[in-house]
């Protein structure tokens, strides 16, 4: 697929589809403007006639003979009070799900230039430009590698975006859109892979490949052996009843200066939680093959950077282990020593996210991290509070946690917070050992973030619950590649300029 920018005049630039935007009342868009020109006035007359009702994100396909083009797409893109980044993500989706299974071949795009309503931030040329971009790769994601019957071909194979000029910005914007948009495909293609196929050394064998790709990307995978003489306790006593071995993945990226301190991602990397001894019941246990998600995160996060060079320290640890039940695995009841030398008491085999986690947090101290953000799909009790639309953020320090909740809201990959009061830290004191890993049932997402908390006390943390995120369930089941964007944002916010 060829995707490009282009600041020449719309009315000579030859695609088989020429799409435009049109608001339901009111002026339109320059570049619609234009194509009418150069239509004859036929957007005109489409409109009056009702063809067109510039309903958000309602689309017509419109058959042209003798122009540049051979059919015009018109997309509608609503009222002018209603137009948030919100439904301005939603017209350009509504668009790429038109194209992505039609008779064209080539297509040019002329939204830059709608007027949303926001902030400059989220409705400048760039901010449009960048929302493109993610959407194109986003929206013509395929996985079908384990089908036999491949869909017949796809016939678009050249995208052309139409920016107001040929400068560096709109360029590097668009570019970084393109960038998150294969980051979230790549974070999806690891959650989509079977679990039988993604194991911990298979995750493993994935980051020593982005190094080989990428020369700015440095991987370092760590095997039972090592963490056993680290005293990783937790993350061995949680990959003991698989036959697939744990694995600790550290990857780093260093595009900042030498003393610049890094931002340290973690993520939980269960490529298949049974709930070990504590069995889970059987209906949809397919999907936590998804329970790699929060490493998929950091995956994608991390390609984003090898393939945008921003000028930011990155490194990311991937807790990897498999969650299954057998005559080695832990038992309700095992008591074992973490690496931070706390002793925890599994009371169920089934809460391993954090078990996992809490010895990566501990690791990560050697890096000495500006701060450290960990996603996990931990808890399905954030499944319950949030559902499926927002990630449950946790954190330590306000600044970090509401700059989070602001990347969210500028790319729609939305958090919520939940408190993280001293008060909830009762729920997990056990009679035998330092800790208990569960909380009870109530407020599961919090008491799970309390238990993080007692392994990050040294640096400004924030733990992401992506359980209602990182995937979705019935028909459209598949992983959404969140939250590489929130992350991808974040990160951009603090690289040098
Ligand atoms: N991976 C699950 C959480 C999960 C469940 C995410 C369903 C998405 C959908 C996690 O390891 C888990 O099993 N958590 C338990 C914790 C409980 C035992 C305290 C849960 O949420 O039930
Ligand atoms: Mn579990
Ligand atoms: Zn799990």
């Amino acid at each position: 697929m060829n995707f490009s920018l282009s600041s020449k005049a719309i009315a000579t630039t030859k695609a088989d589809c020429l799409v435009v935007g049109v608001p339901e009342k009111g002026d339109w868009p320059e570049s619609t403007t234009h194509a009418d020109e150069a239509l004859e006035g036929l957007i005109k007359k489409l409109q009056t006639a009702g063809d067109i009702t510039g309903k958000n994100a309602s689309t017509g396909v419109f058959p042209l003979d003798g122009r540049p083009w051979s059919r015009l797409l018109v997309v509608g893109t609503g009222k002018n009070d209603d137009r948030t980044p919100a439904n301005f993500r939603k017209a350009v989706t509504a668009v790429l799900g038109a194209l992505k299974d039609g008779p064209s071949k080539s297509a040019l795009i002329t939204m830059a230039d709608t007027q949303v309503k926001g902030e400059q931030a989220v409705t400048s040329e760039e901010a449009l430009l960048n929302v493109i971009g993610r959407i194109l790769e986003e929206q013509l994601y395929t996985f079908n590698q384990f089908k036999s019957d491949k869909p017949a071909s796809r016939k678009l194979n050249k995208v052309t975006v139409v920016a107001s000029g040929g400068g560096k910005a709109l360029k590097e914007a668009f570019n970084l859109g393109l960038a998150t948009g294969r980051g979230m495909n790549f974070t999806r293609d690891l959650g989509n892979t079977p679990p039988n196929v993604c194991h911990p050394s298979w995750l493993a064998d994935q980051a020593k490949q982005l190094a080989k790709e990428y020369d700015c990307i440095k991987t370092e995978v760590l095997d039972e052996k090592q963490m056993e003489k680290m005293g990783m306790n937790t993350i061995l006593a949680v990959g003991k009843g698989s036959t697939q071995p744990p694995r600790l993945i550290v990857m780093e990226y260093r595009g900042g200066k030498t003393k610049d301190k890094p931002y340290v991602l973690v993520g939980k990397g269960i490529t298949f939680d049974t709930g070990g001894i504590s069995l889970k019941p059987g209906e949809g246990m397919d999907e936590m093959k998804y329970d790699m998600g929060g490493s998929a995160g950091v995956f994608g996060t991390m390609k984003v950077l090898a393939e945008t060079k921003p000028k930011i320290n990155v490194v990311a640890v991937v807790a990897a282990a498999e969650n299954m039940p057998d005559g080695g695995a832990s038992r309700p009841g095992d008591i074992v020593t973490t690496l931070s030398g706390q002793t925890v008491e599994i009371l169920n085999t089934d809460a391993e996210g954090r078990l996992v986690l809490c010895d990566a947090l501990t690791y990560v101290k050697k890096f000495d991290p500006e701060v450290v953000i960990d996603m996990a799909t931990l808890t399905g009790a954030c499944i319950i509070a949030l559902g499926n639309q927002a990630t449950g953020l946790l954190a330590n320090n306000d600044e970090l946690a509401n700059e989070l909740l602001a990347a969210g809201e500028r790319t729609g990959d939305r958090a919520w917070r939940l408190p993280l009061w001293d008060e909830y830290q009762s729920q997990l004191d056990s009679n035998f050992a330092d800790m208990a890993n569960i909380g009870g049932r109530p407020a599961g997402t919090i008491t799970a973030a309390c238990f993080l908390s007692r392994f990050a006390k040294e640096y400004r943390w924030a733990h992401l619950d992506i359980a209602g995120t990182a995937w979705l369930s019935g028909k459209a089941k598949g992983a959404t590649g969140r939250p590489v964007p929130l992350l991808v944002d974040y990160l951009m916010s603090h690289a040098g300029k």
